[in-house]
C-alpha cells in the first residue's frame, strides 16, 4: 500500500542520516525481512553486528541478540524497535540459579546458548548458537565436565551428536518450539511422504525424531536438524520439491522468496514467536527517528561476557 511504502522510503532515509543498517532475524515478519540489510540466523547476525562499519544498527530481533551485538561493538549504538521483544527460552534461567548449578559442579565448563541473558554469559565460559553448538562441545577436551544450557531438546540434541556423557542439560525450554510435537512431523508427512525434513534443534519433536533416524524409521537422508540459516542453506540447495518445516513459521517467507518453485508446509502452523512479531515496520521508523531504545550491557558484564561471545563468533 501507499502508506507501506511511504514508511519503508522514511526508514531508508533515516537510514542513511544515522548511517545505521538494519539487522534482522529470519522469524522477523516479511515487511522486516524485505527491507533487512543483513538477514540471518543468529550466528550471522552477531558476525554481521561485530563486522559492520555503520555507527547505528537497528536489531530487528529479540533482547538477547541486541545485547550481544552491544557486548561485540560497544562504540555503536544498538537499537531495538520494541523493549518488550524477550524470550521465553532466555528467561528460563537465571545468573542465580546459573552461580548455584555451577557451584554444585565445580570445575565444569559452562556452555551456554546465545538465548541467554548478558549476566548469564558472563557467567559462561562459551558461548554457542544452534548451528555451531556440536563444534564447541567438540572443541572442550573430552575429559572436561560440562554444563550445558538452557534448552534441553537443543542439549540432547549436542549429546547425541557428540556421543558426549558428561554433558549436564538444564531443563529450559523455548515455548514456541517445544510446542512442535513429534505428532504434528508425522501427520504433515502422511499427507507429503516425499518431503524432506527440516527440524530446529529447539523443537520437541528433535529428540524423537534423532531416535526414529538411528532406527531406520525416517529417512535419514531427508531428516536434517539445522539451524535457520543452514535450513535456508538446504532447501536451496536440496533437489526435494516438499519440505516440511520444524520451527517458527516466519522462515518459510524467506524460503519460499528463494526457491519459488518448491513448496514449504508448517509442521505446526501455530508455531509463532510473539516477540519476534512484535518488530513492525512503524516501529523501526520510530527507532530511527527518536534513536530509542538504546540497548546497553554494565561495562563490567560485557567484558565478562566477551570472552565466551568472541569464542561463538570464532567457532564453526
Ligand atoms: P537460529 O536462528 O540461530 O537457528 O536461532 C533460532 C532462535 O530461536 C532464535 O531465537
Ligand atoms: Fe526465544 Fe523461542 Fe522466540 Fe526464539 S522463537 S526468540 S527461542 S521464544
Amino acid at each position: 500500500t501507499d502508506m507501506k511504502s511511504r514508511i519503508i522510503e522514511e526508514i531508508q532515509e533515516w537510514k542513511q542520516k544515522r548511517n545505521a543498517i538494519l539487522l534482522a532475524h529470519n522469524y522477523q515478519i516479511p515487511e522486516i525481512q524485505d527491507i533487512a540489510d543483513v538477514l540471518g540466523d543468529s550466528l550471522a547476525l552477531a558476525r554481521a553486528a561485530a563486522d559492520t562499519t555503520a555507527d547505528v544498527i537497528v536489531f530487528c530481533g529479540v533482547h538477547f541478540m541486541a545485547e550481544t551485538a552491544a557486548i561485540l561493538s560497544p562504540e555503536k549504538t544498538i537499537l531495538l524497535p520494541d523493549l518488550d521483544a524477550g524470550c521465553s527460552l532466555a528467561d528460563s534461567i537465571t545468573a542465580d540459579q546459573l552461580r548455584d548449578w555451577k557451584a554444585q559442579h565445580p570445575g565444569a565448563v559452562v556452555v551456554s546458548y546465545v538465548n541467554t541473558s548478558a549476566e548469564v554469559k558472563a557467567e559462561s565460559d562459551y558461548c554457542c548458537t544452534s548451528s555451531n553448538a556440536v563444534e564447541i562441545v567438540n572443541s572442550i577436551p573430552d575429559d572436561q565436565e560440562i554444563l550445558f544450557l538452557p534448552d534441553m531438546f537443543l542439549g540432547s540434541f549436542v549429546k547425541n551428536e557428540t556421543g558426549r556423557e558428561n554433558m549436564h542439560i538444564w531443563m529450559g525450554e523455548c515455548h514456541v518450539h517445544a510446542g512442535i510435537a513429534p505428532d504434528h512431523v508425522e501427520g504433515v508427512l502422511e499427507k507429503h511422504p516425499e518431503a524432506e525434513l527440516l527440524i530446529h534443534p529447539e523443537c520437541g519433536c528433535s529428540t524423537s525424531s534423532m531416535y526414529l533416524k538411528s532406527e531406520g524409521i525416517l529417512p535419514a537422508e531427508k531428516t536434517h536438524i539445522l539451524s535457520t540459516g543452514n535450513m535456508l542453506k538446504r532447501s536451496k540447495e536440496s533437489e526435494a520439491e516438499e519440505f516440511i518445516v520444524a520451527t517458527e513459521v516466519g522462515i518459510i517467507h524467506q524460503m519460499e522468496k528463494q526457491n519459488p518453485d518448491k513448496r514449504f508446509l508448517a509442521a505446526n502452523p501455530n508455531a509463532v514467536c510473539p516477540f519476534m512479531k512484535m518488530i513492525t515496520l512503524e516501529k523501526v521508523l520510530a527507532a530511527l527517528k527518536e534513536n530509542k531504545h538504546v540497548i546497553s550491557v554494565p561495562e563490567e558484564i560485557a567484558n565478562q561476557a566477551k570472552l565466551s561471545i568472541d569464542r561463538m563468533v570464532a567457532i564453526g
